[in-house]
Formats: structure tokens, sequence, C-alpha cells
């Protein structure tokens, strides 16, 4: 459930219209619910109350500061993969110590500046990176916290492009090599081992994968300890998928998700964390939009927008569906029309949707690309020179830009031209 509805036939973000935003801030632009965001953590908060965790926001599903500061006051951690996101956490004002630091290729750099910064754990991924971080900690005469995170090799059933626990993907330790990496890990100074971590994917829509995956870190959990390791807390990843065609799609829910946690990993008293991102956030945003033209093709019209491909990737790179709705109520039962929802970018992958079918839409309107809230701010890029998109977050009846859209001046001055030129 959301907050982006209809009320006296104008699409809302909770009680402010999205037109009114649009009027003040010029299109496209991002919008963002206070109140779904809220709602979608308190899911997980709520679905893991039955023991000791902690909900570490993925932030890289949406990395607006003013999104880490408000989800981080309701009591969130937050999940990192970059000096850049950590940077971020720490500006919205997390304590270290609720930071965990996830990622295959994390640098010495980047080590060093959550050492010095407070972490709760880093998430190693080989033993290279193990080396690494025994030497970064021990130079600085700390010592770092850490899980490995383990390849279980189980299917997520997912886009190819974002499974991540299958043995031929990057990510993790293989899970049959867990027993000796951890010796190693145990043995290297300036190393605590504290748990194990896993993540399969993203974009999960059912259960079972997490359950092949969780049971044998439950049952690696068991192997561990009769080793003689402290494995306290288990980082369950991210990744529980979200409906993106709303009518009819209908993915397991967190409390679902709390309940397979808790059969098969709570009678090991652990300390349990997740990093949701995309459940957060994905449906707590939408990409508003003005129609620049409409324009009659051969047998099909198309619908170009001011919002493109560098502004939301996920159709173009994943073929992902987005439901894309008008901010004018249509009249209940007016006849739909298909559209190729395209925007002005100079490629012909720079397409929303093909021939999607759509209440009747005209040059000048506006339409919110639902569901963009996750993957879709934080992937934009300038290409043709298109300015970021700006963000924007609502709370109840008022609204803030939380990021500006960059003039054509300072976009350009970053780039300098050398005196031999
Ligand atoms: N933890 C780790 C280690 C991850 O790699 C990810 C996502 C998450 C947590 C959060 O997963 P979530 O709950 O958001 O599914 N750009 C793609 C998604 C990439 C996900 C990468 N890792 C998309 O637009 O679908």
């Amino acid at each position: 459930m959301d907050h982006f509805l209809y009320r006296q036939g104008r699409l809302h973000a909770e009680d402010v219209a999205i037109a009114e935003i649009a009027t003040t801030v010029g299109t496209p632009f991002y919008c963002y619910s206070s109140a779904t965001l809220l709602r979608h953590f308190g899911l997980f908060e709520d679905a893991l109350n039955w023991g000791p965790h902690l909900v570490c926001y993925a932030v890289k599903a949406a990395s607006n500061v003013a999104i880490l500061k408000l989800l981080a006051d309701r009591g969130a951690g937050m999940d990192v993969v970059s000096g850049g996101e950590y940077a971020r956490a720490k500006a919205a004002g997390v304590a270290g110590e609720r930071i965990v630091f996830s990622g295959v290729g994390k640098t010495r750099e980047e080590m060093r500046q959550a050492l010095e910064g407070g972490i709760r754990q880093f998430n190693v991924e080989s033993e290279p990176e193990l080396v690494a971080l025994s030497e970064v900690a021990r130079a600085l005469n700390l010592s770092a916290p850490i899980t490995l995170r383990v390849n279980p090799d189980v299917d997520a059933m997912t886009h190819e492009k974002i499974s991540t626990g299958r043995k031929e993907d990057k990510f993790g330790i293989p899970i049959g090599r867990a027993r000796e990496i951890y010796v190693e890990a145990a043995s290297l100074p300036g190393i605590e081992v504290v748990g194990i971590d896993v993540h399969i994917g993203s974009q999960v829509t059912d259960l079972e994968p997490y359950r092949q995956a969780y049971r044998k870190v439950a049952a690696l959990t068991e192997t561990l300890r009769a080793d003689g390791h402290r494995i306290e807390r288990l980082d369950l990843g991210g990744g529980l998928g979200i409906p993106y065609e709303t009518s009819n799609q209908q993915p397991p829910l967190p409390s679902d998700y709390g309940v397979l946690v808790r059969e098969e990993l709570g009678h090991l008293g652990c300390e349990i964390e997740i990093e949701p991102g995309r459940l957060i956030a994905g449906n707590a945003g939408i990409l508003v939009s003005r129609v620049i033209y409409l324009k009659h093709g051969e047998g099909r019209d198309f619908l170009i927008l001011d919002g493109a491909m560098n502004d939301l990737t996920r159709p173009a790179m994943y073929g992902a569906w987005h439901d894309i709705v008008p901010v004018n109520e249509p009249t209940p039962g007016v006849e739909r029309r298909p559209y190729d929802i395209v925007g002005p970018v100079c490629e012909s992958g720079d397409t929303f949707a093909k021939a999607r079918e759509m209440p009747p839409v005209g040059t000048g309107d506006l339409v919110a690309i639902r569901s963009a809230g996750a993957y879709g701010a934080v992937m934009a890029s300038e290409y043709n020179s298109r300015p970021l998109v700006p963000e924007v977050l609502v709370q109840g009846d008022h609204f803030a830009v939380i990021r500006a859209r960059p003039t054509l001046e300072e976009m350009i001055s970053r780039d300098t031209v050398p005196e031999w030129l």
C-alpha cells in the first residue's frame, strides 16, 4: 500500500496534489512519500520483533540524505556499499555502529574511512579482502568486526542481472569453503568475527529460495560455533520484491518473510540483520513527467515524455515494467488506448513501455511513472546533457525539494578546459 492516490480527480502524494508540485518544481521530478517510506520500514520492524534485530536500509536504493534521516530517526540502521554511501549515512546522523559495509570491492581507503568513523561490521566477500582489512585495521590499531558473506548457491529466481547467490555470481565466498576461511579470519590480527552474511538477489518474489539459503546458514552457524567461532549476528541481506504491475502481482509480505526467518533461524539466538532497499523505497516514489508531444506514428501513437532513460533506467536496462498513470484521474469506464511511452533521448531503447493501454492522454498532460522510488534517482545520469532530476519529499500536507535540479551553468562548470586548448 502506498500514499499516491487520486482525490477529487487529481493524483496526490499524501495530502499534496502532484500538479501543485509540478507547478513549483517543474518536470520531470521524483516525488517520495514519507508516510509510505515509514510504513514499509515499519512492516520489517514488526516482522522481526520476535527477537533482537536491526533493519539496515540498503542505501543504494534511494540515497538522498533526507530519506536516510527520515528512516534513521525511526531507528533504521544502514547498509552501505561505498565510501560515498557511508558518508551519506553519516551526513544523515547515523552512528557508525549502526552501519554495515557490504560490497565485493571495498578499497583500503574505504576500509580506513569506515574504521575511523565507526562501523557495525564489514561483510567481507573474499580472502584478499580479509587480508587487506586486517592490514588496514592493524595499521590503525583498531579491530574490524566482520561477517563473511557466504554464497549459498541458491537461485533466487529473479532477473539475471540482479541474482547474486548462485555459484557463478561474483558475490561471497563459496559456502563449501566457509569453514576454512573462518579459521583464517579468526587467525588474522585486527579481525573480529561476529557472524555470517548472505544475500541472494533482488526483486525476489518467492520465499522458497530464502528458505533454502537460510537453512544452509543455520547449519553453518552450528558448524562454525562447534569450531569455536563467535556467531552472534546473522545478516540476511535484502531482496524482497515489490509489486510493479499492481493489477496482478502479489509478492510475499514482510510478515511472511519474518515468519520464515523465525522458523529457519529463530532457534539460534542470533541478532538478525536485514538489508531491504526496494521494498522500503520502491513504491514510496514516483517519477512525474509531462507529455511533450503526442505523436501519431505508423500504426502507433507515441507519448513523448520529458522524462527519459537517463532519469529512470530500469525499463531500458532490465526491460522492467512500471505502471504509468495520468495525474488527472481518468473518467471511469473511459476506453483505453495503446501508447508507446518514450523519452526524448536519441536511442530507441529510451522506451518506458510499448503498446501500453492507458486512458487517453495528450500533449501537456502530466503522467506518473510508479514504483520508481528505488533504483530510480540513484541510477540517473546526465546522458544527453540532461540535468539530474530533482527530488521532492512529501510529508502530510507539505513538501520540500530535497535535491534541486542543477542549472545548466552548474553542470557545465564542472568541466575544465585545459589552458593549452
Ligand atoms: N544487500 C545487498 C548486499 C545488495 O546487493 C542489495 C541490492 C541489497 C541489500 C538491497 O536489495 P533490495 O532489497 O533493494 O532488493 N538496480 C537493480 C537492483 C540492484 C540490487 C543490487 N543489490 C534494479 O533496479 O532492479
